[in-house]
This record gives structure tokens, sequence and C-alpha cells, in this order.
């Protein structure tokens, strides 16, 4: 029963735990569904004994802040930015404005979202050093590595960034950082392929500057497909925000030692670097291309429901229905192809999640395709190697790990995140010194 259904029946919210090793009963409060972890300290055998914890690896049952930023309802499918259905969001605003709308909490008026895209638009460009810097890696680097490296760098030119309880301040590097991440992530991909870095076009939109600086060879304007854009902007929405995620919660756990925002969301690109995170559309597309044909796919599933194979692109630790994103994309999907011609994975991708949908050994499960099943045909129908598709995601994220970190600077309950653990090791050994053991 939670504390409000509780409450409704007149009953106390709250839970009474025995500690059946000395007998003692504790009456703690329940608030949002919630018990505080710190309550259940209060819970010792004796007074010099350390009180009782929570054992959580990978914490999927702990809260660990209150926010006001992301609604997700898994088993409904239900994903809202500041309570905002993201089927609107994605139909009708735009990257910039859902930005926005993460950081302020509030949809902006005319005159704040103009300025807002002002400001933007006007910090595209980067310090020319980041230049010198990011030739200096090496021809193959992987365009995570160097965005990682060169968004920490920032910090470096922006000393006053560590300067995090002051809000212009804060407003400031917000804007920073997400004028400028487009800019790092193109010229990532620029150096992998030996072409001149494009600066910043202050007369096109964020998304089509961002295509400009990707694809923009001698011509003088770079002029994207507007259909291409826009699917490229719905992708950016659909990742802007996920709540406590893996990179969020590396933002957030870095960003409480009061570190300035720029190591900050560096470690959260660290963390969405990982294949568990931010890659399963690449392992979308290395799938599809090894079953390769229409006719290959009864055997792949019977391999997935024998457990020799997984279907990469379905089931979420949340979501335990249609993830809503995978929705949105497949309808992108249509209008990219419309551009660049059909995918010819996209048949087996279909065709893969058709019989799936069908089959109980899914159905039972409830796995269903997630945002990755998709995002990764897009992505390659609008020219990019699998290595910069966790670049696009961390573009997209951006405003969402900055909403976040700036929640967590105004929260007065936060503190520096520092988990216990259960040590298992030796204890009170001597130490021999080396000659002595090597004697
Ligand atoms: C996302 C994911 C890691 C979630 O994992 P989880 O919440 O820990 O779920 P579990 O691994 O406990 O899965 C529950 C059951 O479904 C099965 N399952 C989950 N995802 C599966 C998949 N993609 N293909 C086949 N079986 C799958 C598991 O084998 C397990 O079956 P069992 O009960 O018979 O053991 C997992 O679904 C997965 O690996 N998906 C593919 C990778 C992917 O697309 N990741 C992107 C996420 S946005």
């Amino acid at each position: 029963m939670t504390d409000v259904s509780a409450a409704a029946a007149g009953q106390a919210a709250s839970l009474t735990v025995r500690d059946n090793r000395t007998g003692t009963e504790y009456d703690l409060p329940i608030v949002d569904g919630t018990i505080k972890a710190a309550d259940l300290g209060k819970i010792r055998t004796a007074d010099d004994e350390p009180g009782l914890a929570v054992y959580d690896p990978g914490f999927v049952n702990t809260a660990s802040c209150r926010s006001a930023v992301t609604y997700i309802d898994g088993e409904k499918g239900i994903l809202e930015y500041r309570g905002y259905p993201i089927e609107q969001l994605a139909e009708k605003s735009n990257f910039l404005e859902v930005a926005y709308l993460l950081i302020h909490g509030e949809l902006p008026t005319k005159a704040e979202y103009e300025a807002w895209v002002h400001e933007i638009t006007y910090h595209t460009f980067v310090h020319e050093n980041v230049k010198g810097f990011m030739h200096g890696f090496r021809y193959d680097a992987h365009p995570m590595g160097m965005l990682m490296a060169s968004v920490g760098a920032l910090s470096t030119f922006y000393p006053d960034a560590r300067n995090i309880d002051d809000p212009d301040n804060r407003h400031m590097q917000i804007v920073r950082m997400i004028a400028k991440m487009p800019t790092l992530g193109a010229w990532a991909f620029r150096h992998a392929q030996g072409k001149p870095f494009i600066y910043p076009d202050n007369e096109l939109s964020y998304t089509e500057n961002f295509l400009s600086m990707l694809f923009r060879m001698s011509e003088q304007k770079f002029a994207a497909d507007p259909r291409l854009a826009k699917a490229l902007d719905v992708l950016l929405i659909l990742h802007a925000d996920h709540e406590q995620n893996c990179s969020t919660n590396a933002v957030r756990s870095v960003g409480s030692s009061q570190v300035d925002p720029y190591s900050a969301v560096a470690a959260g690109i660290g963390a969405l670097y990982g294949p568990l995170h931010g890659g399963a559309n690449e392992a979308v597309l290395r799938m599809l291309k090894r079953i390769g044909t229409k006719e290959n796919i009864p055997a792949f599933i019977e391999g997935v429901k024998n457990g020799n194979e997984r279907l990469m692109g379905f089931g979420h630790r949340v979501y335990k229905n249609y993830d809503p994103r995978a929705k949105l994309i497949k309808k992108a999907c249509d209008d990219v192809f419309e551009v660049t011609g059909v995918n010819p994975l996209l048949e087996i991708a279909q065709e893969l999640e058709k019989i799936a949908l069908e089959d109980e050994y899914f159905v039972k499960r409830k796995l269903y395709p997630n945002v990755d099943f998709y995002s990764g045909l897009i992505y390659e129908a609008l020219q990019f190697p699998p290595e910069m598709f966790t670049v696009l995601f961390a573009i997209g994220r951006t405003p969402g790990w900055l909403a976040q970190w700036n929640e967590l600077i105004q929260d007065k309950e936060q503190k520096i995140a520092r988990p216990k653990q259960i040590y298992t090791g030796d204890r009170t050994l001597t130490f021999v010194p080396a000659e002595e053991r090597w004697a």
C-alpha cells in the first residue's frame, strides 16, 4: 500500500520493522513511496555497532534524489519532460525549445525563446586552441573519446565555471555547453576523415548548423534537406533526458563534489560511451547485417529463444511496454528514407519486430522495441559511421544532464555522493617488508 492510499484509508504512512536480533520495533515514516535509508541506520544492535544499511548494487531500487525534470511510467510506456508527453514535444516542438523547457522547467514566451536561441547560436564557436588539441588526437581516435576530453578541457577555458552557486554563472555555462557540443562532435567526426574543421554558421538553425559542420565541403553555404534536419532534431528531442540513467547518475555523482559542470558532463559522456548504455543501436545494426535476409529471421529468432542470441534493440530495464520513443523513431525513419531511399536493413527490422511482437517468448517477457531498434538505421541513412551514434546521443542528452545538474546544485537535501560498502577483504594483517618476504 502506498503512503497516499494508506492516508486515504486513515492509516499511518509508516513501516513497522521488528529487528529479530534485539526484538526492538521501529516505526519508519513512508514519504513519497520511500523510506529514508538514514532511518534504517538507526536500527542497530548496540550503540557502538553500525546501523542497518541497504545493499543495492546498480541502485535498482534506490531513489537518489527528488527530481521534477522527467517522468517515466515503464509499465504504461509513458515519457514526459516537465509534464509534457514526449509525443507532443517530438511532433510540435523543436530541440532548442525542449532544451529550454528542461532547463527552466517551463515553456518559453516568444521573447524568452528568441533570446535563448540567440544566446545558444552565438556561443557555438570554441576557442581556437580547442582546434589545436583536437588535431593532436590519433587519426583513428574514437569521436566519443575526443568529445569527452574536449568537454572536460572546456573547464580550463572557463575557470569561472567553478562558481556554481551563482545562477547567472550557471546559466552561462549551460548555454555554452548546449551551444558548443555540436561543434565539438562535428569536429571529432571530421578529424577521423582528415577533413578540415568547419566553423559554425550562425544563420542556420541548431540542427542545420550541426549538419553543415559535419558535411560541408567547398560550397559557400550548406543547405541541409529540411526533412533530414527535422528528423535529426526529433532524434535529439527523444534523447534529451531519461531521468536517473547511468550517465545522468554519473553527472549528478561527480557534480555533487561541486566541481564545474564541464567536468561533471565529461563524466556523463564517459558513462554514455559504455556499450550497456549508449552503444546498443550500433549492436542492432551489426545484428541486422548479420541476419542479412528475411529468410534467415526464423532461425535467428529460434537462436534468441534458445538463449544463444539476444534480440538487440528489444527489452528495457524500465519500459515493459512499447518504448514511446521507438514509435516516434519509426515515424522519423519513414521521413528520412523518403529522402535517402530505403535502407535494405529496414525490411529485416520490420519483419523481426512483427514476428517478435506475436511470439510468446517476447510477449511473456514484455519485450518490445526500444529507442535503439530503429535509430541506428536512421543514423546510417544520414551517413553517420557507427562510432558517431553515441556522439549524437550525447549532444541530445546534454540539456537533460544540465537540467539535472542545475537541479542538484539547488537541492538543499543533496550531499556529496558517497555510497557505503560491505567490506569483504582481510583485516589487521601484519606487514612484512619486501626484503624479508622475498628472502
Ligand atoms: C535492456 C536490457 C539490458 C534490460 O535488461 P533487464 O531489465 O535486466 O532484463 P533481463 O535481462 O532480466 O530480461 C528478462 C528476461 O527477458 C529476456 N530478454 C531481455 N532482453 C532480451 C532480448 N533483447 N532478447 C532476448 N531475450 C531478452 C532475458 O533473457 C530474461 O529472460 P529469462 O527470464 O528467461 O531469463 C535487456 O533487455 C537487453 O539486453 N536488451 C538488448 C540490448 C538493448 O537493446 N539495450 C538498449 C536498452 S535502451
